[in-house]
């Protein structure tokens, strides 16, 4: 039975990394690996159970400095075993393969000093700067489109 346990686990590792895993960057394959449980393959989420959809939306936040800070500062970011460099390495691949156009045209690239700082200080009520956030950047859209 156990070893029966340890071979699926296995495969589903190998599932997990793919035949392509060579080549799949590093950001793909962290994303499956620490994201993709909750927020799905395709980073629609889960709106219903409380996982908010990043799909076409989550480079919005990208147009506040704070926002950007917070994307690496939510639990499900912060609390990975991956370093600086590679959380950097995995917002990025986030943003080109699930925020679609909702990325800024300006947006520079996360980098391994972006998220030393930014996880320095993390704010403490999290769930508060986000209807902050969410306020700010709706207010620049309405004054953007006028
Ligand atoms: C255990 C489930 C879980 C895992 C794993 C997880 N998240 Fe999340 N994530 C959530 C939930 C739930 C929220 C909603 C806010 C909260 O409660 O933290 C969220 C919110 C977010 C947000 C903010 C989106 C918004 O619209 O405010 C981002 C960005 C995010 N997660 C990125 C990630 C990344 C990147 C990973 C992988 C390193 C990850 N999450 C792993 C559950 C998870």
């Amino acid at each position: 039975m156990r070893a029966t346990t340890l071979v699926s686990c296995c495969l589903l590792l190998a599932g997990l990394a793919g035949f392509g895993a060579a080549r799949a960057d590093a950001g793909q394959k962290n994303y499956r690996l620490y994201c993709m449980g909750c927020h799905g393959a395709d980073g629609s989420g889960s709106p219903v159970n409380g996982i908010p959809s990043m799909r076409g939306e989550v480079g919005h936040f990208l147009r506040v400095p704070e926002g950007r800070a917070y994307l690496s500062q939510v639990p499900g970011t912060l609390n990975t075993p991956l370093n600086d460099a590679e959380t950097a390495e995995l917002l990025n691949w986030v943003m080109k393969n699930i925020a679609g156009r909702s990325v800024p045209a300006d947006f520079k690239s996360y980098t391994e000093a972006d998220v030393k700082a930014y996880r320095a200080s993390i704010p403490e009520d999290i769930p508060g700067l986000r209807v902050e956030l969410v306020k700010r950047i709706e207010a620049l859209a309405a004054a953007g489109s006028k």
